[in-house]
Protein backbone atom coordinates (compact mmCIF):
# COMPACT_ATOMS: atom_id res chain seq x y z
CA UNK A 1 0.00 0.00 0.00
CA UNK A 2 1.40 3.30 -0.83
CA UNK A 3 2.22 5.36 1.80
CA UNK A 4 0.79 8.82 2.98
CA UNK A 5 2.68 11.95 1.93
CA UNK A 6 4.32 13.68 4.73
CA UNK A 7 2.75 17.36 5.63
CA UNK A 8 5.86 19.03 3.22
CA UNK A 9 3.85 17.39 0.32
CA UNK A 10 1.01 19.69 -1.44
CA UNK A 11 -0.46 16.08 -1.83
CA UNK A 12 -1.28 15.34 1.95
CA UNK A 13 -3.05 18.97 1.97
CA UNK A 14 -4.91 18.65 -1.36
CA UNK A 15 -6.48 15.21 -0.84
CA UNK A 16 -7.95 16.67 2.53
CA UNK A 17 -9.34 19.56 -0.20
CA UNK A 18 -10.64 17.30 -1.92
CA UNK A 19 -12.12 14.87 0.12
CA UNK A 20 -13.60 17.71 2.03
CA UNK A 21 -11.65 17.02 5.20
CA UNK A 22 -11.06 20.63 5.97
CA UNK A 23 -11.41 20.69 9.49
CA UNK A 24 -8.67 23.52 10.52
CA UNK A 25 -11.18 26.12 8.54
CA UNK A 26 -13.43 27.95 10.91
CA UNK A 27 -15.15 29.12 7.89
CA UNK A 28 -14.56 32.43 8.21
CA UNK A 29 -10.92 34.49 9.41
CA UNK A 30 -9.67 34.18 12.75
CA UNK A 31 -11.60 36.23 15.21
CA UNK A 32 -8.25 37.71 16.90
CA UNK A 33 -6.97 38.88 13.75
CA UNK A 34 -10.56 40.36 12.12
CA UNK A 35 -10.71 42.29 15.91
CA UNK A 36 -7.12 43.62 15.38
CA UNK A 37 -7.80 44.72 12.36
CA UNK A 38 -10.89 46.94 13.39
CA UNK A 39 -8.82 47.99 16.47
CA UNK A 40 -6.22 51.14 16.85
CA UNK A 41 -3.50 49.56 15.91
CA UNK A 42 -4.51 48.37 12.67
CA UNK A 43 -1.79 48.87 9.96
CA UNK A 44 -3.24 51.81 7.80
CA UNK A 45 -5.06 50.71 4.05
CA UNK A 46 -2.14 50.20 1.30
CA UNK A 47 -0.15 47.67 3.03
CA UNK A 48 1.81 44.83 0.62
CA UNK A 49 0.49 41.57 2.59
CA UNK A 50 1.12 37.43 2.07
CA UNK A 51 -0.97 35.31 3.51
CA UNK A 52 0.98 32.06 4.30
CA UNK A 53 -0.59 28.87 3.96
CA UNK A 54 -3.94 30.69 2.70
CA UNK A 55 -5.99 27.83 2.51
CA UNK A 56 -9.78 28.56 0.99
CA UNK A 57 -8.67 32.59 1.70
CA UNK A 58 -10.44 33.96 4.82
CA UNK A 59 -7.49 36.09 5.85
CA UNK A 60 -7.09 37.03 2.27
CA UNK A 61 -10.13 38.35 2.02
CA UNK A 62 -10.33 39.87 5.64
CA UNK A 63 -7.35 42.06 4.61
CA UNK A 64 -8.24 42.88 1.05
CA UNK A 65 -11.69 44.13 2.14
CA UNK A 66 -9.55 46.26 4.68
CA UNK A 67 -7.93 47.71 1.94
CA UNK A 68 -4.13 46.20 1.90
CA UNK A 69 -2.33 44.67 -1.12
CA UNK A 70 -2.97 40.62 -0.88
CA UNK A 71 -0.89 38.06 -1.66
CA UNK A 72 -2.06 34.48 -0.45
CA UNK A 73 0.29 31.56 -0.53
CA UNK A 74 -0.56 28.45 -0.84
CA UNK A 75 0.66 24.98 -2.44
CA UNK A 76 -2.19 22.67 -2.99
CA UNK A 77 -4.22 23.56 -6.28
CA UNK A 78 -7.72 23.39 -4.82
CA UNK A 79 -6.80 25.74 -2.06
CA UNK A 80 -5.57 28.32 -4.13
CA UNK A 81 -9.10 27.56 -6.54
CA UNK A 82 -11.07 28.86 -3.88
CA UNK A 83 -9.74 31.01 -2.27
CA UNK A 84 -9.56 32.78 -6.06
CA UNK A 85 -13.59 31.52 -5.80
CA UNK A 86 -13.63 33.41 -2.53
CA UNK A 87 -12.26 36.74 -3.13
CA UNK A 88 -14.10 36.92 -6.94
CA UNK A 89 -17.25 36.19 -4.27
CA UNK A 90 -15.97 38.92 -2.28
CA UNK A 91 -15.62 41.56 -5.26
CA UNK A 92 -11.98 42.29 -3.52
CA UNK A 93 -8.59 42.56 -5.81
CA UNK A 94 -6.13 39.46 -4.46
CA UNK A 95 -3.30 37.85 -6.15
CA UNK A 96 -3.05 34.22 -5.45
CA UNK A 97 -0.11 32.09 -6.17
CA UNK A 98 -0.36 28.29 -6.07
CA UNK A 99 3.72 27.82 -4.54
CA UNK A 100 5.70 26.55 -1.73
CA UNK A 101 6.58 28.66 0.95
CA UNK A 102 10.00 27.41 1.07
CA UNK A 103 10.84 27.64 -2.67
CA UNK A 104 9.19 31.69 -3.25
CA UNK A 105 12.61 32.56 -4.51
CA UNK A 106 13.90 36.26 -4.95
CA UNK A 107 10.66 37.85 -6.76
CA UNK A 108 9.05 38.27 -3.25
CA UNK A 109 12.58 38.94 -1.42
CA UNK A 110 11.60 42.44 0.34
CA UNK A 111 7.90 42.38 -1.23
CA UNK A 112 5.64 42.74 2.07
CA UNK A 113 5.71 45.24 4.55
CA UNK A 114 3.17 42.40 7.01
CA UNK A 115 2.60 38.98 6.59
CA UNK A 116 -0.26 36.75 8.29
CA UNK A 117 -0.23 33.63 10.18
CA UNK A 118 -2.76 31.84 10.83
CA UNK A 119 -2.44 27.59 11.28
CA UNK A 120 0.32 27.61 8.19
CA UNK A 121 3.39 27.26 11.42
CA UNK A 122 1.21 24.46 12.81
CA UNK A 123 0.87 22.64 9.40
CA UNK A 124 4.68 22.44 8.34
CA UNK A 125 7.26 19.72 9.90
CA UNK A 126 7.96 21.14 13.35
CA UNK A 127 11.81 20.47 11.97
CA UNK A 128 11.30 23.56 9.18
CA UNK A 129 10.35 26.04 11.84
CA UNK A 130 13.59 27.55 11.80
CA UNK A 131 13.01 27.64 8.03
CA UNK A 132 9.86 28.96 8.24
CA UNK A 133 11.32 31.91 10.39
CA UNK A 134 14.05 32.80 7.60
CA UNK A 135 11.14 32.24 4.44
CA UNK A 136 9.07 35.37 6.64
CA UNK A 137 11.98 37.06 7.15
CA UNK A 138 13.04 36.92 3.74
CA UNK A 139 9.55 38.06 2.35
CA UNK A 140 9.40 41.08 4.64
CA UNK A 141 10.65 44.86 3.58
CA UNK A 142 13.00 46.40 6.61
CA UNK A 143 10.52 47.25 9.45
CA UNK A 144 7.89 44.86 8.17
CA UNK A 145 5.94 42.65 10.73
CA UNK A 146 4.78 39.36 11.17
CA UNK A 147 0.90 39.37 12.89
CA UNK A 148 0.26 35.29 13.71
CA UNK A 149 -2.29 33.56 15.65
CA UNK A 150 0.09 30.87 16.78
CA UNK A 151 -1.31 27.41 18.13
CA UNK A 152 -0.14 26.18 21.33
CA UNK A 153 -2.82 23.24 22.36
CA UNK A 154 -1.38 20.65 24.41
CA UNK A 155 -2.23 17.58 22.39
CA UNK A 156 0.77 15.28 20.99
CA UNK A 157 1.98 15.35 17.51
CA UNK A 158 0.15 16.88 14.52
CA UNK A 159 -0.67 18.29 12.50
CA UNK A 160 -1.92 20.89 13.69
CA UNK A 161 1.80 20.93 15.62
CA UNK A 162 1.79 23.01 18.61
CA UNK A 163 3.84 25.63 19.74
CA UNK A 164 4.52 27.40 23.17
CA UNK A 165 5.49 31.11 24.19
CA UNK A 166 9.09 29.72 24.76
CA UNK A 167 9.83 28.21 21.24
CA UNK A 168 8.74 31.31 19.58
CA UNK A 169 10.52 33.47 21.86
CA UNK A 170 13.55 31.45 20.54
CA UNK A 171 13.10 30.79 17.26
CA UNK A 172 12.00 34.02 16.47
CA UNK A 173 14.07 36.36 18.74
CA UNK A 174 16.93 36.28 17.04
CA UNK A 175 15.53 38.53 14.16
CA UNK A 176 12.34 40.24 15.27
CA UNK A 177 11.56 42.33 18.23
CA UNK A 178 8.93 40.69 20.19
CA UNK A 179 6.09 43.57 19.84
CA UNK A 180 3.40 41.65 21.75
CA UNK A 181 3.03 38.05 22.42
CA UNK A 182 0.33 37.19 24.68
CA UNK A 183 -2.87 34.41 24.99
CA UNK A 184 -5.76 35.69 22.77
CA UNK A 185 -8.85 36.48 24.33
CA UNK A 186 -10.98 36.26 21.59
CA UNK A 187 -10.48 32.77 19.67
CA UNK A 188 -13.37 30.72 18.76
CA UNK A 189 -14.68 28.65 21.72
CA UNK A 190 -12.89 25.39 20.81
CA UNK A 191 -9.44 26.99 20.68
CA UNK A 192 -10.23 29.06 23.57
CA UNK A 193 -6.76 29.45 25.61
CA UNK A 194 -5.07 27.58 22.97
CA UNK A 195 -3.69 30.53 20.83
CA UNK A 196 -1.22 33.12 20.97
CA UNK A 197 -1.55 36.08 19.40
CA UNK A 198 1.78 38.00 18.24
CA UNK A 199 3.25 40.97 16.45
CA UNK A 200 6.73 40.39 15.13
CA UNK A 201 8.84 43.27 13.30
CA UNK A 202 11.65 42.24 11.92
CA UNK A 203 14.61 43.71 13.12
CA UNK A 204 16.52 44.49 10.20
C1 LIG B 1 -4.08 23.76 8.29
S1 LIG B 1 -4.24 24.47 6.72
C2 LIG B 1 -4.69 26.17 7.13
C3 LIG B 1 -5.26 26.95 5.98
C4 LIG B 1 -5.71 28.35 6.34
N1 LIG B 1 -4.60 29.15 6.79
C5 LIG B 1 -6.78 28.30 7.37
O1 LIG B 1 -6.52 28.65 8.55
O2 LIG B 1 -7.91 27.90 7.03
C6 LIG B 1 -2.56 24.63 6.19
C7 LIG B 1 -2.44 25.18 4.80
O3 LIG B 1 -1.08 25.44 4.55
C8 LIG B 1 -0.75 24.95 3.27
N2 LIG B 1 0.69 24.63 3.32
C9 LIG B 1 1.33 23.77 4.15
N3 LIG B 1 2.65 23.76 3.91
C10 LIG B 1 2.85 24.67 2.91
C11 LIG B 1 3.99 25.10 2.21
N4 LIG B 1 5.22 24.61 2.48
N5 LIG B 1 3.85 26.03 1.24
C12 LIG B 1 2.61 26.52 0.94
N6 LIG B 1 1.49 26.14 1.56
C13 LIG B 1 1.61 25.23 2.54
C14 LIG B 1 -1.65 23.76 3.05
O4 LIG B 1 -1.83 23.46 1.70
C15 LIG B 1 -2.92 24.21 3.73
O5 LIG B 1 -3.78 24.89 2.84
Amino acid sequence: MPSEPSVSDPAFWEERYRRDEAGWDIGEAAPPLANWLRGPDAPPPGQRVAVLGCGRGHEVVLFARAGHRVTGFDFAPSAIRQARERAAAAGVAAELEQADIFHLGPRWRGAFDLVVEHCCFCAIDPARRPEYVAAVSDLLAPGGRLVALFYAHDREGGPPFATSRQEIERLFGPRFLIERLEPAPDSIPRRASQELFALLRTAR
